[in-house]
């Protein structure tokens, strides 16, 4: 099955790397200098499909990465950075499981153009278990069955972070209004809001 960001163009691209491969083999590049002979090629024809540089800090890392200008930041992280604890369902900025936080505000990353998060800073759910405060939030999930099969649920434990990091105490109400744009399609609700209530309660 294609996949949904392969370019369309991809066997241009790899006629494209064995030109260009075979071209630098014709002047005789000395083994030392291929590799770097090799990632200038790759520029030239990232250059010409029309990638831009993206440059971000996640979870605390500096990336520099050329990127097709099509891509969300969801795509980003996942493909390009092998972060998949976000996750994608809806894909269409509605269910909040690919909720990331972008620059100490929780978005749907699924709903905005890498190229949009150019100079910010993302902390994804990878970061969360680094930081004993922040992995409280994910062992209360887990103390109260906040979950059923799991796949919203980064989504939701980052959307609870943004709240208490903006809210350290909220009440019933701002709990419920602070997740009100995460869906879990088990219906697992009760059983999140108790978690999350309970982080409070830490
Ligand atoms: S996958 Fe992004 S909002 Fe649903
Ligand atoms: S636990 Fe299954 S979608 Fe929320």
């Amino acid at each position: 099955m294609k996949k949904r960001n392969e370019p369309a163009n991809s066997s241009r691209r790899k006629f494209l790397k064995g030109v260009s491969t075979s071209i630098v083999g014709a002047y005789i590049v000395p083994p030392a200098l291929k590799t770097k002979a090799q990632s200038i090629s790759d520029e030239i024809i990232d250059s010409y499909e029309g990638k831009v540089k993206l440059s971000l800090k996640v979870n605390g890392k500096k990336y520099s990465k050329n990127v097709e200008p099509n891509i969300t930041l969801a795509e980003f992280i996942r493909d390009e950075l092998n972060l998949t604890g976000t996750k994608v369902v809806c894909n269409q900025g509605e269910c909040g499981s690919c909720t990331v936080l972008l620059n100490g505000e929780a978005i749907y990353s699924c709903h905005l153009l890498a190229l949009d998060a150019d100079g910010g800073e993302i902390i994804t759910i990878e970061d969360l278990e680094k930081n004993k405060q922040r992995s409280n939030l994910q062992k209360s999930f887990v103390e109260n069955d906040g979950l059923q099969c799991g796949f919203c649920t980064p989504g939701q434990i980052m959307s609870a972070y943004a709240l208490l990091t903006e809210n350290s105490n909220p009440t019933d109400k701002e709990i419920k209004k602070g997740m009100s744009g995460n869906l879990c399609r088990c219906g697992a609700y009760p059983k999140i809001f108790d978690s999350v209530k309970a982080a409070v309660n830490k």
